[in-house]
């Protein structure tokens, strides 16, 4: 049974494959967590602890791991909940009302009926993927109007002091850069206030305490939220930890008026008893069942960095000329195609055709791209404008801004307030033509700046956050086969909620392979290599003037979802022919890439080798690098994992074909020697 309750219905038993997940009705009227952890038999051997005041200062409300704190009576730790009801008072006493059991869906329901308040609990048991969901819905069930300042979506404990938080920091160019740092004392808070998830940190929490790859205990949960989030691990001085996740309650509120209900956005969180590639595989699996469409992604070629704004009807012919040939499956113009689009400072908003770059629309240059045998993709950054545009003249109130202040820009834009239905309807309105009057069949949808100055109105984050998601499932809904492609600077956007609405993510701006290995590593923990856009670019790299051989630049972006950014009218002769067959390849190879499961198997900053395998049904495959020769030159044996044991693999080695059973690869492994920097090798398995 996915859901059991305890005969007297005080214990909440949830069990997927491998994990149980238990919470409990206290003699206090909270309910509280039990367990977190390995699997348990059964709801019936778990009992209701029994808590008394520990002394004046520590009283139960502070000692009990409630599931979801609000804010009221002796707590002082973190909460979820906290609102200004209709009096201006603040105090909150939810309390335990009934459960219900739906399914795989079990909900517990909190009053507090002085205050009118109540609260769902949502958990969703999958067995299957081996991960809870859980969210929350509040309920105004007074006669009064209350406004929400905190709510958060979930609180889970670790029943441990001594635990890490890992997480991911970056900066534009620098995401998802991987550090793990002990709770200690305090608070570990991380979180986002820019509007959108950011390059900063990402709206997820790992626990453990020293697992590795393959071994010890993780627990973990991440956030379906792109908007402001709020990641709060913290000790209690009880003996165990707690973290919570949810929209940041920094600059929110949220009116709710009598019979309205909001519903934070979900968490998914699951527990591993194998080390941290358990966790990515659960998460890698959940995450692709999350994303609306099934296809394969396509081998894009995307224009930016060979024409920047510059994009002609007879420079994109060119490329596209050049990319078809190569293996390019879609082919997308990236920014410059509409409006007075000449650099960063005009444009948006303004999105018809450019008549100087495209004297006849978009239509010739489309045929041409179909006829070479490829998909049509745009870019667009639908939440902006410009100063100097048509948009912004007839409609300034549109964005987000503070009355009585200047509005500041940046990169030269404002950002519309998407909380407006009449901006939702504009930019519904225009993709939309821009869809049904051209064959395009796939969108990168950028956000080049965060979100300021919004105003009085402190909902607007959120607000925003659902209008973008409204205008994409409007999109979707309304043409179904195109995909979207989710951009913010980069990897500015990179979190579940976006996954649940968009269909790829850009990684970074950041294209330079050697950097690209940790960023695609820090990405790896949590995001499946099916929506990790990379691309393979120029050398030496524009960004960081780092010059690497096209083999490893094209096998570091393999390991994702493979693009070519190169100006391919400056390209070789052979750097042409050897990108062509590192494109037939990887079309091979990709189920394995994008629906298997991925073992990193060595790697990271202070490692010489870097090697990642991907393993799905009966094949395999397994990309190794060493950017730099350390000296002494040693070479690599790596085991691989997550093998069949029974099966016999065949695979090429430069020119030796190997036959070897799962048990000889995963015990003994292979030896790689390598012969000068920036080395890599792409190795297919079969059985
Ligand atoms: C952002 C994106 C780039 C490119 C430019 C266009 O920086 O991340 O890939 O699309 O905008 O202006």
């Amino acid at each position: 049974m996915p859901i059991d309750v305890s005969a007297d219905g005080r214990v909440f038993l949830l069990s997927t494959k491998s994990m149980s997940y238990a919470c409990c009705l206290e003699d206090s009227g909270l309910v509280a967590h039990l367990h977190w952890g390995p699997r348990l038999p059964s709801v019936e051997e778990l009992a209701v602890p029994i808590r008394w005041d520990l002394s004046p200062n520590d009283p139960v409300a502070q000692l009990t791991p409630e599931e979801y704190p609000c804010h009221g009576g002796f707590r002082y730790k973190q909460q979820c909940l906290a609102a200004e009801l209709a009096d201006g008072t603040r105090e909150l006493d939810m309390r335990y009302r009934r459960h219900e059991v739906r399914g795989d869906v079990l909900v517990i329901h909190l009053a507090d009926p002085i205050a009118g308040l109540g609260v769902g609990m949502y958990y969703r048991v999958s067995e299957d993927l081996d991960l809870i969901a859980r969210w929350t819905v509040v309920r105004n069930e007074g006669s009064e109007s209350v406004e929400l300042t905190a709510v958060a979506s979930a609180m889970f404990h670790v029943d441990r002091r001594e635990l890490a938080v890992s997480n991911v920091h970056g900066i534009w160019g620098a995401e998802q850069q991987p550090f793990r740092q002990p709770v200690g004392y305090g608070k570990v808070v991380l979180e986002s206030r820019r509007g959108i998830s950011s390059h900063h940190h990402n709206p997820y929490a790992v626990l453990d305490s020293g697992a590795t790859e393959t071994d010890g205990e993780v627990f973990f949960a991440a956030l379906e939220y792109g908007g402001n989030f709020k990641v709060v691990a913290e000790p209690s001085p009880y003996g165990s930890t707690s973290v919570s996740l949810g929209i940041n309650d920094y600059d929110f509120s949220w009116p709710l008026a009598p019979g309205e209900t909001f519903e934070a956005p979900r968490v998914v969180a699951g527990y591993s008893g194998t080390g941290l590639a358990t966790m990515s595989h659960q998460l890698h699996r959940y995450a692709r069942r999350l994303m609306r469409d099934d296809r394969s992604r396509p081998v894009l070629y995307n224009s930016w960095e060979a024409t920047g704004f510059n994009v002609t009807e007879s420079n994109q012919r060119e490329l596209a000329r050049l990319a078809a040939p190569l293996g390019a499956e879609l082919f997308v113009v990236d920014d410059g195609w509409f409006g007075n689009r000449a650099s960063q400072l005009d444009g948006l908003g303004d999105w018809c055709v450019n008549p100087g770059k495209f004297p006849d629309g978009l239509t010739p240059l489309i045929d041409e791209v179909k006829a070479l045998g490829m998909a049509f993709g745009m870019w667009i950054e639908p939440e902006m404008v410009n100063p100097p545009t048509r948009l912004y003249a007839e409609h300034p109130d549109w964005i987000h801004h503070t009355p009585g202040r200047d509005t500041q820009t940046s990169r030269d834009q404002w950002v519309l307030n998407l909380a407006l239905p009449q901006v939702q309807e504009f930019i519904f309105t225009m993709i939309d033509d821009l869809l049904r009057n051209n064959d395009i069949s796939y969108l990168k949808w950028d956000a080049n700046r965060p979100i300021a100055q919004v105003g009085a109105d402190p909902s607007v984050w959120h607000r925003h956050m659902l209008g973008v998601y409204a205008v994409v499932d409007r999109v979707t809904a309304a043409h179904p086969g195109v995909l979207i492609e989710a951009c913010a600077s980069g990897g500015g956007r990179i979190d579940l909620g976006t996954l649940a609405h968009f269909d790829d993510f850009w990684t970074s701006d950041n294209t330079d392979a050697l950097d690209r290995l940790t960023i695609q590593r820090g990405y790896s923990l949590i995001y499946p290599a099916k929506a990790m856009r990379a691309w393979v670019t120029d050398s030496p790299n524009f960004l960081t003037g780092r010059a690497v051989p096209l083999p490893f630049r094209f096998h570091v972006a393999m390991t994702g979802s493979l693009g070519i950014g190169m100006d391919l009218r400056k390209t070789s002769d052979s750097d042409l022919a050897t990108a062509t067959a590192m494109i037939e390849t990887y079309r091979r190879i990709r189920p394995i890439i994008a629906e298997g499961d991925l073992y990193r198997l060595v790697g990271g900053l202070d490692q010489e080798y870097w090697a990642v395998l991907y393993v799905h049904g009966a094949s395999a495959a397994l990309f190794v690098f060493r950017p730099v020769a350390r000296i002494g030159r040693r070479p690599l044996h790596v085991r691989l994992r997550g093998l069949d044991p029974e099966a016999t693999y065949r695979y090429r080695i430069d020119a030796s074909t190997f036959e070897h059973t799962g048990t000889y690869l995963m015990n003994h492994g292979i030896e790689f020697s390598f012969y000068g920097d920036f080395a890599s090798q792409l190795v297919e398995f079969s059985s």
